[in-house]
């Protein structure tokens, strides 16, 4: 088979040269060249065409041929865009475009070229693909990213400091020179910022100041190389924001400062504040106040507060409105971190004048010393005052001083204090039971209308008794001598110290000495404050003394000087012969006798009084229940009834009214013999109705039994009256426990003695009528 030779023309002049020879040979004439080209190696399977023609359509793109001659043989081309954009003529094989390329939307289109039968449609060649490339020209202009754009530099920056980057793009083919190049140029703004050729944006001028335009707007024009097109161009919005710089000082906004304040200000408190104004923003404003005029460095410090860059205004120390009325001084504000590079001379401090005024207060009293300390001898009482408390009215008023005692320890109206601060002692002050008092006086001032101000101030004063010798010396312990019977002579039965209530110093000395040198003891002083007792003689016999008593005279050397006489109680006691004890006399405990002790001995004397005097009495009672005694059951019996309460007034079963009714038939003899209850005889009436003789004759009962004191109460009987016989339980009444009593033998209180006498005679006989009480 014949091999089909598809031959395609290609233009491969320069674009510009290209266009212009391209406009010439339009007129769908053959192109000519194909000889020409095939020799320069041209790519031979492609067309080309230029986009955005503007001649009228078709436009001619080439041309196909095929070698085989054959006159009934036709060019049919295949493909997405085969004939609709691109058809070809049946007969010469030349190729059309039928629409408006545009290479920003297509640059290349594949076609497949056939070469066919016209009658059988049979493809005489192989079909052959190729591709129809649209050649750029520079029909875009270059487009901004975004319409604005931000940037950001610090202020004051130096010419050519970068700011940001803009960037514009060209739709156009890159790879073609020239037609993709961006121009960039400030069109508004010049003067400030420039911008070069890769879009960055600096700084032209280095006095960027953000304190007179903190934001500046700037057009930026970008365009492609010029020539090809007009010169279209595009916009851009650029935001520049100067970035603050610490350059500016504060400065205050007054040129004076007056502050009032009361003299008890705390220190530390907040007095007053000074305003200064910096430009700078918030972060670079670090004011510092110094005082510059009037140094009072030491009464007041200046803080900067690190929001508001006030300065305040806080003391250093209590003031004094008594002392400095006022104070006047000279601050100077300055910033430290402003960047000197703009140090503008004679800016850079500002001053101010500060006033600051002083308001007295009434201030409490203030005393002499914080504390006042007094000796006083014990035992020692004077009209004369013992010292004073001063304390003075701080405040120019100068007020008089009350002076008031509000505390003292030991309490107990020791020491008092006069109304003008006299300290007095009032009562014997005994160093033994305290050696201080210590008090708190509180001062006042006298107001005009001779009130007391409510503001008081204390002080403590502290009142040391001083010690005399008052106290006599005596054993340091209770000693409990023994010796054996047969002890030798010069035998140390004991060693004894003394101890004294006042104060032992150091040179405190103890002489022990016997009353009398008749004794069977002897008594040597160790010179160390304490003394031994030896045998004098020995061999004690212990029939004859079973204990000794040797009394020994303690005296100290105090002035003056005091002694007592102490006694010891030796025992004698019969030894072994390692003379060890075996049997020792108790040792007679010396019984002092104390007040408190006579006290508790009268009371217990006076109780056991009383608990006899009340048996007694218990005694005679019971005397005068012996009938009833004998008689409990019956009472029980009459009792029992009228402890039912019964269903109200309508029941008449539950409460037996026989006794009552005997009473009235009967006169006075009731069975059971003689009652408690005073018996009285009815008026023998007739009895027209019972309720109402009833009614009288319990009227008359409980007279009697109200005005009879020497019955029991008719309650208790009640009472103890409901158990009945049948109770299980023994009876709880007092009336047979009573009987009981007397069942106990108190015969043996006879053996004890005259003493007991009385009470055996209460208890031990059978009731005695003649005994007296
Ligand atoms: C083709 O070009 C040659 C010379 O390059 C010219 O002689 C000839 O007439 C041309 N043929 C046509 C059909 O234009
Ligand atoms: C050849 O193809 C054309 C269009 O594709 C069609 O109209 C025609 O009938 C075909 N002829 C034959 C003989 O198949
Ligand atoms: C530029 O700054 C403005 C205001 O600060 C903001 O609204 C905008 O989104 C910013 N634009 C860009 C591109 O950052
Ligand atoms: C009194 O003050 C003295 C000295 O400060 C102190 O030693 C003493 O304990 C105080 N006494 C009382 C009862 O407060
Ligand atoms: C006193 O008695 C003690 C023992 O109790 C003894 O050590 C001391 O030597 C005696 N002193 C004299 C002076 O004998
Ligand atoms: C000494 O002891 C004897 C008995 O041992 C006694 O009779 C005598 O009275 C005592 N002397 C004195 C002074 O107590």
């Amino acid at each position: 088979m014949e091999k089909l030779i598809l031959l395609f023309s290609l233009i491969l002049a320069p674009a510009s040269v290209y266009t212009e020879d391209f406009k010439t040979k339009l007129n769908l004439s053959p192109s000519n060249n194909s000889h020409k080209r095939f020799k320069r190696e041209w790519i031979w399977n492609q067309l080309h065409i230029m986009e955005e023609i503007n001649s009228p359509l078709p436009h001619h793109v080439g041309k196909i041929t095929s070698s085989s001659r054959n006159k009934n043989a036709m060019y049919v081309l295949e493909g997405e865009y085969a004939n609709t954009i691109f058809k070809v003529r049946e007969d010469t094989g030349d190729v059309y475009a039928f629409e408006r390329l545009d290479r920003e939307k297509k640059s290349e289109y594949e076609l497949t070229a056939l070469f066919i039968d016209r009658t059988t449609n049979k493809s005489l060649e192989p079909p052959s693909r190729f591709i129809i490339k649209v050649y750029d020209v520079n029909d875009n202009v270059p487009v901004f990213v975004q319409k604005v754009f931000n940037g950001s530099v610090p202020e004051m920056s130096p010419v050519g400091t970068s700011v940001t980057k803009v960037t514009a793009v060209d739709a156009d083919d890159p790879t073609v020179a020239g037609h993709a190049t961006v121009i960039y140029q400030v069109i508004q703004g010049e003067r400030y910022f420039t911008v070069d050729q890769s879009g960055v944006i600096s700084t032209a001028t280095a006095d960027l100041d953000r304190e007179s335009q903190s934001t500046y707007e700037i057009v930026v024009k970008a365009k492609d190389s010029p020539g090809l097109h007009g010169g279209d161009s595009s916009t851009a919005t650029v935001i520049i924001t100067l970035s603050d710089i610490n350059d500016n000082f504060p400065t205050f906004k007054q040129q004076s400062f007056h502050f009032k304040v009361h003299e008890n200000v705390r220190v530390g408190s907040d007095v007053g504040r000074l305003k200064v104004e910096d430009i700078d923003e918030p972060q670079n404003r670090n004011t510092k106040y110094n005082f510059v005029r009037g140094d009072y460095r030491d009464t007041f410090e200046i803080i900067p507060n690190a929001f508001t860059n006030e300065g305040i205004i806080k003391p250093k120390k209590p003031l004094d409105y008594e002392k400095i009325k006022e104070y006047k001084f000279d601050i100077e504000a300055t910033d430290p971190t402003v960047n000197m590079r703009f140090f503008k001379p004679g800016e850079q401090k500002s001053i101010a004048t500060v006033t600051i005024e002083v308001v007295d207060v009434d201030e409490p009293p203030i005393f002499s010393q914080p504390s006042y300390v007094y000796e006083v001898k014990e035992n020692y009482l004077t009209k004369n005052p013992l010292g004073r408390v001063l304390a003075v009215d701080p405040d120019a008023a100068k007020r008089k001083i009350r002076y008031t005692l509000r505390r003292s320890s030991p309490s107990g109206d020791y020491v008092k204090v006069s109304n003008s601060g006299d300290i007095f002692i009032s009562k014997h002050l005994d160093r033994e039971a305290s050696a201080w008092h210590n008090l708190t006086v509180a001062a006042q001032e006298i107001m005009a209308d001779n009130r007391l101000s409510d503001i008081e101030s204390h002080t403590q004063v502290y009142i040391q008794v001083l010690d005399e010798n008052d106290n006599a010396p005596e054993f340091a312990y209770p000693y409990e001598p023994k010796v054996c019977e047969n002890a030798a002579p010069g035998k140390v039965i004991i060693r004894i110290s003394a101890t004294d209530k006042d104060e032992m110093l150091p040179g405190v000395n103890f002489k022990y000495s016997l009353t009398t040198e008749d004794s069977n003891f002897t008594l040597v002083d160790n010179h160390d404050n304490t003394a031994n007792v030896t045998v004098k003689y020995g061999q004690f016999n212990r029939e004859l003394v079973k204990i000794h008593y040797l009394p020994v005279i303690i005296s100290d050397n105090g002035t003056p000087e005091l002694s007592s006489t102490n006694t010891l109680s030796i025992s004698v006691c019969k030894c072994d012969e390692k003379g060890e004890f075996t049997f020792c006399e108790e040792a007679a405990k010396q019984v002092g006798v104390s007040i408190q002790a006579l006290v508790a001995i009268f009371i217990c004397i006076l109780t056991i009084l009383v608990i006899t005097l009340l048996i007694i009495l218990r005694k005679r009672h019971k005397k005068e229940l012996t009938v009833l005694r004998k008689h409990v059951a019956e009472i029980h019996e009459q009792l029992v009834t009228y402890d039912e309460e019964g269903g109200g007034e309508m029941d008449t079963t539950s409460y037996d009214v026989s006794v009552l009714n005997s009473v009235r038939k009967n006169g006075m003899n009731l069975e059971p013999g003689p009652c408690l209850y005073a018996q009285v005889r009815k008026p023998t009436g007739k009895g027209n109705s019972g309720t109402g003789e009833m009614e009288i004759m319990i009227e008359v009962k409980k007279d009697e039994a109200d005005n009879d004191g020497d019955l029991l109460p008719y309650d208790t009987l009640h009472i103890y009256g409901y158990e009945g016989a049948e109770s299980i339980a023994e009876s709880l009444s007092s009336l047979e426990s009573g009987s009981s009593d007397s069942d106990i033998d108190y015969d043996f209180l006879n053996d004890w003695g005259p003493r007991f006498k009385m009470l055996a005679e209460l208890y031990g006989l059978e009731p005695n009528e003649d005994f007296v009480y």
